[in-house]
Order: structure tokens, then C-alpha cells, then sequence
């Protein structure tokens, strides 16, 4: 990591904006929290995987390039995420902050990122770990379920709906994500084991890194994130 980035100080120390970067294996909760996570901050969370899965609803140039690599569990190109995310990333509404989830997945992805940042000047980028019981996460992914309307994302067995597979906010039906199948879930691991893991030693070096553990129910990993956040 550039030696510009570097700090070894709590969040709280800094008067910049926060760039939170969530990471975590395939069903860790990285969507969940940074739900939670944005509206008690005000600041927007921003997914690489649900702006993909976004194209590919709309059938756009990108969606159709990408639509078979995501069904697989594979990564998608570098070039096409990371021109993706910096546009996304020049909105306005982050200038005040910002979270990401899902990016960055690899060594590459957060070489640009340490670019951007260090372009822009006004962020302090934090990396927060989300561990799971690797036992735990196969549940979470074959048992989510998502509002495709208002994005809530639930679990048949830890998180139901008040009604089976109909969304408790806007009672629309929920469906499940195409990469949540067996076959793509193994890939999904494998790609995080091999590409996305060895980023905590990348952030652990540069003292961005700090952990939580996400085994508690989901208000409880917010409660522990906040409190990360907002040392007292
Ligand atoms: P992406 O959408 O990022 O998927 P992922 O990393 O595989 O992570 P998930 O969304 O499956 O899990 P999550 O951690 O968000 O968990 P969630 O909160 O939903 O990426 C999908 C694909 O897009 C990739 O495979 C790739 O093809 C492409 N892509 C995306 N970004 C890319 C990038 N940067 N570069 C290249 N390609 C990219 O929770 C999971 C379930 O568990 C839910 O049912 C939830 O209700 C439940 N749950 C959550 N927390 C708890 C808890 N504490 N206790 C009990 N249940 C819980
Ligand atoms: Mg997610």
C-alpha cells in the first residue's frame, strides 16, 4: 500500500470521510450491514455485485458480458468493475462517504482503489473483516432470499418474512439470487479463498484492518461495528 494511505490511528481520530471498505466471504453480511450500516451513517453503500446484477436485469452491454460469469461464481473482469465503481464512486452523494461492498475482491482492484483515494485526499479508507463460522455460510446463501423491489434480503432460516417468501416491507415475492446455486456457491468460495482473502494481509499491513465477528444476529454485528466506529 502507498505510504501516503498508511495510518495506524482509530477512525474517529480523522476528520475525513469515511471509506468504508466491507469484506468477508460469500454470505458473511456484507450486504445486511451495509444496509445498517448507511442509514445510520447517511452515506451511500455501494455494491459492485448488485450494480452487476442491476445491468444484467436491464440487459445492458455490460449485464450481457457479464451475466454468465456471475451465474458461475467466477470474478468479473478487473477493468469492467473498476470502471464501474470509479464512476459510481464521482457522484456526489460520496463525497461525504462512502461504503463499499464487495469491492475490492483482489490485489489489483485495491492497488486502484489506494490510486483513487489517493487522488481524491479527503477519505480515510477503513477495511473491516466480517468473520463467519465457515459452517455457517453455505445456510446463509442456499437460505437467502431478496425483495427484488426494496432490496431487503432475508434468510429461511435465520431471518424469515412474516409470510413465506413474501417480502414483510412491500409484499412483493422474494426471490433467490441465480449464483446462490450449489455448484456456483463452491466457485464463489474458492474465487474468495484465492483472490479476496489475501487482501486482509494487503490492509492488516497498512493498519486499515480491523475485525468483527459475524457469527451474532445481525443487529448485534451492527452493535460491534458501530462500536468499531465510533470508539467511545
Ligand atoms: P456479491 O454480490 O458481492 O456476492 P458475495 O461476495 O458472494 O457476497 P454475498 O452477497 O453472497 O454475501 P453477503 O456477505 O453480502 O451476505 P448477505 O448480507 O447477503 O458478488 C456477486 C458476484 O458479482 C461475484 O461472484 C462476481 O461474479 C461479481 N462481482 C461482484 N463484485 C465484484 C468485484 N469487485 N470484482 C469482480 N466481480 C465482482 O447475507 C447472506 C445471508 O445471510 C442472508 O440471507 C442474510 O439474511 C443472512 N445473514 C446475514 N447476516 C446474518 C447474521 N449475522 N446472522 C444470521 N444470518 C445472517
Ligand atoms: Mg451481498
Amino acid at each position: 500500500m502507498d505510504a501516503a494511505l498508511r495510518h495506524d490511528q482509530p477512525h474517529a481520530a480523522s476528520r475525513r470521510a469515511l471509506a468504508l471498505l466491507l469484506l468477508g466471504p460469500p454470505g458473511a453480511g456484507k450486504g445486511t450491514q451495509s444496509h445498517a450500516i448507511s442509514r445510520k451513517f447517511g452515506i451511500p453503500e455501494i455494491s459492485t455485485g448488485e450494480m452487476l446484477r442491476e445491468a444484467v436485469r436491464a440487459k445492458t452491454e455490460l449485464g450481457n458480458q457479464v451475466k454468465s460469469i456471475m451465474e458461475s461464481g467466477e470474478l468479473v473482469p478487473d477493468p469492467l468493475v473498476c470502471a464501474l465503481v470509479e464512476q459510481r464512486l464521482s457522484q456526489p452523494d460520496c463525497a461525504q462517504g462512502f461504503i463499499l461492498d464487495g469491492f475490492p475482491r483482489n490485489l489489483e482492484q485495491a492497488r486502484f482503489l489506494d490510486q483513487w483515494l489517493r487522488s481524491q485526499c479527503r477519505f480515510e479508507p477503513l477495511a473491516l473483516n466480517i468473520q463467519v463460522d465457515p459452517n455457517l455460510l453455505i445456510k446463509r446463501l442456499t437460505g437467502r432470499r431478496m425483495c427484488p423491489r426494496c432490496r431487503t434480503i432475508y434468510n429461511i432460516y435465520f431471518n424469515s418474512p412474516q409470510k413465506d417468501e413474501i417480502c414483510d416491507k412491500d409484499g412483493s415475492p422474494l426471490a433467490q439470487r441465480r449464483d446462490d446455486s450449489e455448484a456456483a456457491i463452491r466457485t464463489r468460495l474458492q474465487e474468495y479463498e484465492a483472490q479476496t482473502k489475501p487482501l486482509l494481509d494487503y490492509y492488516r499491513d497498512s493498519g486499515f484492518l480491523r475485525e468483527v465477528d459475524g457469527d451474532p444476529d445481525p443487529p448485534a454485528v451492527t452493535s460491534a461495528i458501530l462500536g468499531l466506529l465510533e470508539p467511545s
